[in-house]
């Protein structure tokens, strides 16, 4: 198992192009399900979730090809129905094959993804949804298994009690071809949601609403879907990323690859803790400045992502000041403030609330990615740290960031993987 090894100090200077957003690639991969023939992902990252999401689709038939940033999937007449345990394991985000499989099979089995490092991770809403559209769904020791009776599912009106952006995503996939029209109400609106549902549209589905709180689907014809070629939205978690590091050592780094509309709050959040920041139309630019606290609450989109949490949190651990945190998606995200607290930060959790007193400075330990964007976090941290910081776990980084360690070497950061010899610690994955 590989670590990454950062020696604090240099302030980062120069550009960076994102990839494609894994949040969005992932679930392009399961919609091409949908129609017979080649689809074409362009500007697919290079990372570990996707090289998962593919072994699932070849799973269940599809012969998957990769060139360079190109995903190729040929999909046959008759796809597989059934993915496994060990394939869910490895990508919990697999759980999204659940609704194309319904629309394209009739039927499914997926195995159940559980827990992780993130806490409680439901799909009750999935499930609920698509028992809406008249799927039976029996729930197995190790799988959900579903099934549209006579082979199609049928429109059906509803409400999310949340803005899950897995449930929307699967039941936007499923109402695609379901006999009549869907209502989603409730429902995310995150970019990834907006381009899944362009590439959709583009297949022959008629969705209308995404990026609003109310998505109808008029079914159609399952015959009539047609594979596209697709370029995915840019990531706008690896670029806040980048954001963050910039801010952090006092650099200045343009990012590209990136609508700026995209991280509208979290720019914003940046820019009133001291950085200035510059948008243009395919990115942004941040100049490091004197830190200031500021409080950051993670929502659903448009609201602050909860993915770039642990990365604010490092960052805020160097205003001056006290700032507060507060994170309402996930239960588990406040685990990389141990870490941290190893480093020298000043962190307090009480219940859904991180209380940072900076600036505290940092000191290189070794630490562990509890998970991709708290690994990616402890990187971040260890930038400004004295000496050398260890972080290990850097399987959980490789889930999620292309060449993370090349991208911020590029920038002028003195990082590099190193083989570590400790056994590898049971992972779980987003
Ligand atoms: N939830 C339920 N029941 C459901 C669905 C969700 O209780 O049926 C709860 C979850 O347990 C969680 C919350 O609702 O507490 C949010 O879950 P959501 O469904 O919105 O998230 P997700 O689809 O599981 C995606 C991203 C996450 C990102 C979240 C929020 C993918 C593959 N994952 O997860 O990305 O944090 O949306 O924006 O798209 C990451 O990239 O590091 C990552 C974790």
């Amino acid at each position: 198992m590989d670590a990454f090894e950062v020696r604090g100090g240099p302030s980062l200077g120069g550009r960076v192009a994102v990839s494609g957003a894994k949040n969005s690639a992932l679930k392009l991969l399961a919609a091409a399900l949908l129609a017979e023939g080649v689809t074409s992902v362009h500007n697919t990252p290079a990372i570990v979730d996707i090289a998962a999401m593919t072994d699932v689709l070849s799973h269940l038939g599809v012969a998957v090809r990769r060139d360079g940033e190109t995903v190729r999937c040929d999909v046959p007449a008759e796809v597989g129905a059934d993915t496994p345990a060990h394939l869910v394991r490895q990508l919990r985000a697999s759980i999204v094959v659940l609704g194309p499989l319904l629309a394209r099979c009739g039927k499914a089995r997926v195995a159940q993804p559980g827990g992780c490092n993130l806490g409680n991770r439901g799909i009750d809403m999935h499930l609920s949804g698509l028992a809406k559209m008249g799927a039976r769904i029996t729930l197995e020791d190790e799988a959900v298994v579903a099934e549209a009776p006579g082979g199609r599912l049928r429109g059906a009106d509803f409400e999310l009690g949340y803005a899950s952006v897995g449930a929307t995503e699967n039941l936007l996939m499923a109402a695609v071809t379901a006999c009549g029209t869907t209502r989603i109400g409730n429902a995310a609106r995150e970019p990834e949601i907006v381009d899944l549902a362009a590439m959709l549209n583009r297949m022959g589905a008629r969705i209308h609403g995404v990026g609003t709180e109310e998505v109808v689907v008029e079914g159609v014809d399952p015959a009539s879907l047609r594979p596209v070629t697709h370029r995915v939205v840019g990531d706008r978690i690896e670029a806040g990323t980048y954001a963050v590091a910039a801010a952090l050592t006092g650099g200045r780094v343009a990012v590209d690859g990136v609508d700026p509309e995209h991280l509208r709050l979290v720019l914003d959040k940046l820019a009133d803790a001291g950085p200035a920041v510059q948008r243009h139309s395919n990115g942004f630019e941040v100049t490091g400045g004197e830190l200031r606290p500021v409080d950051v609450v993670t929502l659903p989109y448009p609201g602050f992502p909860t993915d770039l949490q642990a990365a604010f949190l490092v960052l805020l651990s160097q205003a001056p000041g006290v700032s507060m945190v507060t994170e309402n998606v996930f239960d588990g995200r406040f685990r990389i403030v141990e870490q941290l607290g190893r480093m020298g930060a000043d962190v307090s959790v009480e219940g859904h609330h991180a209380i940072v007193r900076g600036p505290s400075p940092l000191r290189g330990a070794p630490v562990e990615a509890t998970d991709l964007r708290a690994g990616a976090a402890l990187v971040l941290a260890g930038l400004v740290a004295s000496d050398v910081t260890v972080v290990s776990g850097a399987r959980h980084i490789d889930r999620g960031y292309a060449d993370f360690a090349g991208r911020l070497r590029a920038l002028g950061a003195d990082v590099r993987r190193v083989a570590e010899d400790v056994p590898a610690t049971a992972v779980s994955h987003a």
